[in-house]
């Protein structure tokens, strides 16, 4: 495979890796703000600096719509999962068992700490017990992300099923599984602090707390995109030997480059923002924009390397059958109500906000 992916694949399975990618990235923008989100405000609340925290109080009140907004755009990429992968998604399912299951039990417990850490009523509590509920928050979701990554490489290991299945193993504990979701909860990192900082934006760099936060958002995500690579290199070194070759193909490199400019941009753009202590907007829609190819990169160098270590041929057969199976109209159909809907939903949601005097938001 070295062409660059995913333009050397047959239709239907291009077809459903574009669809798949698409969703994912989504997914990966309300996921990184829930990940980095709870983290942030855990940190805020253990330093004592929960209260005057302008980002940790935006993060709070959004951070039970965007875990929302995390879960339903989960959905449509566990869709094309099932049609891209069937057969490795779900053996590592079934072989974690308990272990994957006990994701719903924990993102419940998540979603309510979200609600409580944002009540009233947590306010008077004590800096112990106020700590605590921001911790198990985030412990719940990067307990997630830790089971994702783990039955994304478990599905990959082929050749331990039957030995992890014999040994009665439910969690399946490697290095490469630590680094990959390091990773992807440094990633969260820039990408929770750009969607904050245009929240800041919104409501204004005024005062000293608002600029201390500014300083803080820029300082941690570069901090984060450099903890993200540096786990990104520690995950390829911990991975066995053809997939760090297929790592470094020719089809590799153009991502690697979109991922190399996504950083030097972020590094710029926040950097200016320190020095000028303002949010910018040009400066704003530079990170998004370097960001999005980022993750867009990341999602497809993941894409490549997942098809090239199962069986891309027997693979190749099943999407060319499910994509004659008829349902890619109905598919389509209820992508554009759903869309709609949610569109609208947004513009509802606009508008109140903005008919709401400044002082009761
Ligand atoms: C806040 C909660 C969640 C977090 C922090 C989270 C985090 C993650 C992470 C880190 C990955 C990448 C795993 C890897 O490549 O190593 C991932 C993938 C994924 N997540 Fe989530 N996730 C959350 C909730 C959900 C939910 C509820 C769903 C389903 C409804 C979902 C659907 C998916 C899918 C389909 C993938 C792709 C898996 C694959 O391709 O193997 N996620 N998630």
């Amino acid at each position: 495979m070295s062409a660059v992916f995913p333009f050397d694949l047959p239709f239907a399975t291009a077809m459903y890796v574009a669809l798949y990618l698409a969703t994912l990235v989504i997914h990966v923008a309300f996921m990184s703000y829930v990940l980095a989100g709870t983290g942030y405000v855990a940190a805020m609340v253990l330093f004592g600096r929960g209260k005057g925290d302008p980002v940790a109080h935006i993060l709070r009140d959004w951070l039970p719509f965007a875990l929302g907004g995390a879960i339903t755009a989960g959905v449509a990429p566990l869709l094309f999962l099932q049609i891209l992968y069937k057969e490795s998604f779900y053996t590592a399912n079934l072989l974690l068992f308990h272990r994957w299951m006990a994701m719903i039990p924990v993102l419940m417990i998540g979603f309510y700490a979200l609600y409580l850490a944002k009540s009233k009523a947590i306010e008077g509590w004590p800096w112990h017990a106020r700590s605590a509920v921001s911790l198990v928050a985030f412990a719940c979701f990067a307990i997630t992300a830790y089971s994702w990554t783990e039955n994304h490489l478990l599905g990959l290991d082929r050749g331990e099923w039957v030995q992890f299945y014999g040994s009665g193993h439910s969690a399946y504990v490697r290095g490469s599984v630590f680094a990959r979701a390091g990773m992807w909860i440094a990633g969260a990192i820039p990408i929770m602090a750009v969607i904050a900082g245009w929240q800041l934006r919104r409501v204004g760099v005024d005062s000293d707390s608002d600029r201390s936060s500014l300083r803080r958002l820029a300082l941690l995500a570069i901090a984060g995109s450099i903890g993200a690579v540096g786990l990104g290199l520690a995950y390829a070194i911990a991975v066995e030997q053809p997939k760090r070759i297929f790592a470094l193909d020719s089809m590799a490199w153009p991502y690697l480059v979109i991922i190399a400019l996504a950083m030097a941009v972020q590094v710029v753009a926040w950097g200016w923002q320190w020095r000028i202590q303002q949010l910018d907007r040009r400066a704003l829609t530079a990170i998004s924009l370097a960001l999005l190819g980022a993750v867009f990169a990341t999602a497809i160098l993941r894409e490549a390397l997942r098809i090239a270590s199962l069986d891309a041929e027997e693979l190749f057969r099943l999407h060319q059958r499910a994509a004659g199976a008829g349902g890619v109209s109905m598919f389509a159909l209820f992508a554009t109500i759903n869309s709609a809907i949610i569109v609208s939903c947004l513009l509802m949601v606009r508008r109140g906000l903005r008919s709401k005097p400044q002082n009761q938001e």
